[in-house]
């Protein structure tokens, strides 16, 4: 049991699984110039809260796809309560490293959180590209470690306890990019504290959590999980919020084309 796992249990009530929250997904947008016509293949879609947002808002076609049928029901489930029976939103089964869906299909395909937990991010990065249609945006955000840390073995060791994903640095995240093919690579810097308290549209307060969500949570977890899991838990999120605030830690947003034919 860790911090990423109590956060998919659905433990911990985010709406945005990700850094940045609603203000970077928004980001996205304008960076990419989204609008109804836009078709978009949305990986890894968690609790569904990206989907739902920009489908309500652009009203555009998002297929979305998780590997965790737990994620699907929870996103099936919110799209009953909203009576959302649109053919242009769909959550389905599917793998970051094994997109079932043929070359050049999408205009943007979003992968936000869901580049460092696979243990092939550069074999993700190849699939991207190829779904992505010619002159098509692939769009990717997630943790990246300070080039100060990368010979750190026993701060990348405890990174990996904490969340379960490979430890890589900005540079690394550029040269899978421009190994997979991206063109026109932009990236933002969504690091820090502030941008983790995003989680929730409301902010969180001290790392994700405002107070009263956290005293919840902590008796949610020692009536489940027992005193001794959920003090190593605590231990794991204050390494985590440590990490953030020096910087030893941070989120990356980086935006690639895939070259026009
Ligand atoms: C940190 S959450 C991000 C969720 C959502 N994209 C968001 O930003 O709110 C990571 C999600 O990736 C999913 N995931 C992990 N490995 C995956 C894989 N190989 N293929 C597809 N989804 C995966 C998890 O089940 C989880 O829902």
């Amino acid at each position: 049991m860790n911090l990423e796992s109590v956060i998919r249990l659905d433990y911990v009530e985010m709406q945005w699984m990700h850094p940045g929250g609603r203000d970077l997904t928004d980001r996205i947008a304008i960076k990419t110039e989204l609008s109804k016509s836009t078709k978009i293949l949305d990986i890894g879609h968690g609790r569904g809260t990206t989907a739902f947002y920009w489908h309500n808002k652009y009203d555009c076609d998002i297929t979305a796809i998780d590997i965790d049928p737990i994620m699907q029901q929870v996103a099936n489930s919110e799209m009953k309560k909203r009576d959302i029976a649109s053919k242009r939103l769909k959550f389905q089964f599917g793998d970051a490293l094994d997109l079932d869906f043929e070359e050049n299909t999408f205009d943007m395909v979003l992968n936000e959180g869901v580049f460092v937990i696979p243990d092939d991010p550069l074999k993700i990065a190849k699939e991207m590209h190829r779904v992505a249609k010619p002159g098509g945006y692939m769009v990717f955000h997630d943790v990246f470690i300070d080039e100060s840390k990368q010979d750190d073995v026993s701060f990348k060791q405890k990174v990996n306890e904490v969340y379960s994903i490979q430890t890589l640095t900005k540079f690394d995240f550029i040269n899978i990019a421009e190994s997979a093919g991206f063109t026109e690579i932009y990236t933002e810097d969504w690091s820090g504290i502030q941008e983790y308290n995003k989680v929730t549209d409301q902010g969180g307060g001290k790392y994700m959590f405002s107070h009263t969500q956290k005293t919840k949570l902590v008796f949610r977890l020692i009536r489940n999980f027992g005193i001794r899991t959920t003090l190593d838990l605590l231990r794991q999120e204050r390494f985590a919020t440590n990490a953030i605030k020096k910087r030893d830690m941070g989120h990356l947003l980086l935006i690639g084309k895939k070259k026009s034919e």
